[in-house]
């Protein structure tokens, strides 16, 4: 035999060299196949997924489009099955319909987008003992959830003025999830799943607070006000307020109706992952993705219940409802006049400092000055300009380590640092025209992630390792494989991290990197994976024997369409490109990079 492929446990694997091919690529001595595809039919009278026969009713029954997050839970008393949760963030019309008119499109094409987005959970089935999954259809707990399924919102603004429209006087009763990105699982069985660009979807926005929030003053590019007035702020202007929350689905539950946690704040939620408190609360991490803007956390003032029975789950849905929401504020420990935007090191050799969470508001309480509780939580953004929170290169996923306790934070890339009228480079993000991106990792005081202060320095500044301005937490640069702009992050029971790529700008596609984060190879990436051409990689769940990632938007390259597609993925030429999940397992059977 071979011998092992050297590297941190769990990463023993010969990386996969940067490639722009059209097709996932994994590596030597692994194998792959697709569990589920965009349209395959997941309830009960869901027809077989037909490109030309699309119908807003048959896409309500099968799996949505853009595949983003992903969880795996388990499912007892069913041999070799999970439960597949995913997030379908967006759709792409000129990519999904043939002869499709951006100027006018149909209500059917309009109400079968409304039916792709949103969220599926399908059980899943191993198959022979291998990594291998495929979907099991109709099973009882298989859901969709979409622009049309009624959602509560719960939690101190839920009921405000601010949250009522004309459909809904109580301000609880909300109509769809939209542009669900990343999410999170938590301890207690439930998942989490970010409703992050959804500025897109409202027109004729005219508000400060609208502004903030990136909706626009004029029609929208999808044209939905055209058939639900809802989404024209100028016939309902609180509609958009019902949208960037978090929202808590319970997936063992098929009846149960999901929350918008408002507790959470509203902003672009790129994702959320809760860890425990030692006395058992649950604090969620959450960065705002958009240049500039904001990473974030929400400490529960109560405890989770262990165990199964009602009363606990029961209990454990209520504890996203009460509890303080932060902003982070972070200060470099070398002089500011060391951060000239290039990305060279300081003089101290690293970039690092200290922070603290600053309190937005607790419960009915504001903890800013001049907004009330329901304004902190609608309009979150804004209470963090002004309270003075650090602007950072677009914070996506943010995931505590489940080893260590520390968090680590993605931040994508931000084009705009250091333009005119923009900030400029700081210790936390050092380089101007940040094309790359990085990762910053985070320690509580105490360890205690209730904390109101941490320590924090830089993990990965990411692009070439050739590159002067990248850094590797001080890895060897030449035994680290090129990375650029990290988007999801999860980790492995190894206390690896895995970082999932969106818009790498290194002249691969994007891909999937495992990377130490202790011990003597702490720096050490690899690359996994990667993804066809126009895609982007998502949802990694990295499970004993097999990798999940989500392939979002494969063939989005501009003047693509389903007449000239820029991919054959993933059933080859003549078929139209499917988002779809992939699963990749170790051939021999054994344990993933072990
Ligand atoms: Fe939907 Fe920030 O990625
Ligand atoms: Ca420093
Ligand atoms: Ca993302
Ligand atoms: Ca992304």
């Amino acid at each position: 035999p071979k011998p092992t492929p050297s590297g941190a446990r769990g990463l023993r694997f010969t990386a996969v060299a940067p490639n722009k091919d059209d097709k996932v690529t994994v590596p030597d001595g692994y194998a792959q196949n697709v569990v589920i595809r965009w349209g395959e039919p997941i309830l009960r009278g869901a027809p077989a997924f037909d490109p030309d026969k699309q119908s807003a009713k048959a896409q309500a029954g099968q799996f949505g489009y853009n595949n983003d997050f992903l969880s795996l839970l388990p499912l007892r008393g069913e041999r070799g099955r999970q439960v597949l949760v995913a997030n379908h963030e967006y759709t792409d019309e000129i990519l999904m319909f043939r002869g499709y008119d951006p100027a006018s499109p149909t209500r059917e094409q309009v109400e079968i987008a409304w039916a792709a987005h949103g969220l599926s959970v399908v059980v899943v089935q191993e198959e022979n003992r291998t990594g291998k999954l495929a979907p099991v259809n109709r099973h009882p707990l298989n859901r969709r959830l979409t622009a049309t399924s009624e959602f509560r919102m719960t939690g101190p603004a839920a009921g405000s003025p601010l949250l009522r429209t004309s459909a809904d006087r109580t301000g609880s009763k909300v109509l769809g999830t939209l542009n669900n990105c990343a999410g999170g699982t938590t301890p207690w069985g439930t998942t989490l799943h970010g409703e992050e660009n959804f500025n897109q979807y409202f027109a004729n926005g005219s508000s400060d607070t609208d502004k903030r929030y990136g909706i626009g003053t004029a029609a929208t590019e999808r044209k939905w006000e055209r058939f639900d007035k809802r989404f024209d702020l100028a016939q309902e202007p609180n509609e958009a307020n019902r949208f960037g929350w978090v929202v808590e689905l319970d997936p063992y539950d098929p009846d149960s109706t999901p929350r918008k946690r408002t507790a959470l704040g509203r902003f672009k939620h790129e994702a959320a992952q809760p860890r425990l408190t030692a006395d058992g609360r649950p604090v969620v991490y959450m960065g705002d993705d958009e240049r500039f803007d904001y990473l974030y956390k929400f400490v529960s003032s109560k405890r989770m219940k262990k165990g199964n029975s009602r009363a606990a789950r029961e209990h454990n849905l209520t504890l996203l409802d009460e509890g303080t929401l932060y902003v982070a504020k972070l200060t470099g420990d070398s002089p500011a006049g060391e951060f000239d935007g290039t990305g060279k090191l300081p003089s101290d050799g690293e970039f690092d400092g200290s922070g603290v969470w600053i309190p937005l508001a607790t419960g009915e309480t504001s903890h800013v000055p001049g907004m009330s509780a329901d304004e902190v939580y609608v309009f979150t953004r804004v209470a963090g300009d002004k309270v003075g929170a650090t602007k950072m290169d677009r914070p996506e996923d943010v995931e505590p380590s489940p080893r260590t306790g520390r968090v680590y934070v993605a931040l994508t890339n931000n084009t705009d640092r250091g333009k005119a009228g923009k900030p400029g480079a700081d210790e936390a993000n050092p380089r101007n025209a940040n094309k790359h991106g990085q990762i910053l990792e985070l320690a509580e005081n105490w360890d205690d992630p209730a904390a109101d202060g941490f320590a924090w320095r830089l993990f990965l500044v990411a692009g070439d390792p050739e590159d002067p301005a990248t850094y590797f937490a001080g890895f060897p640069k030449d035994k680290v494989s090129p990375i650029s702009c990290p988007d999801n992050v999860a980790f492995d029971d190894h206390g690896n991290l895995w970082i999932s790529t969106d818009g790498a700008q290194l002249g691969s596609h994007d891909g999937l990197f495992g990377v130490a984060t202790q011990g003597e190879r702490r720096g050490e990436l690899k690359q996994f994976l990667t993804v066809p051409t126009g895609a982007e990689t998502c949802g990694p769940v990295i499970q004993d024997r097999r990798v999940l990632v989500a392939v979002q938007h494969p063939g989005e390259v501009d003047g693509a369409s389903v007449e000239k597609p820029a991919s054959a993925w993933p059933d080859g030429p003549g078929r139209i490109v499917r988002p779809s999940v992939v699963a990749v397992w170790r051939k021999d059977g054994a344990d993933i990079g072990v």
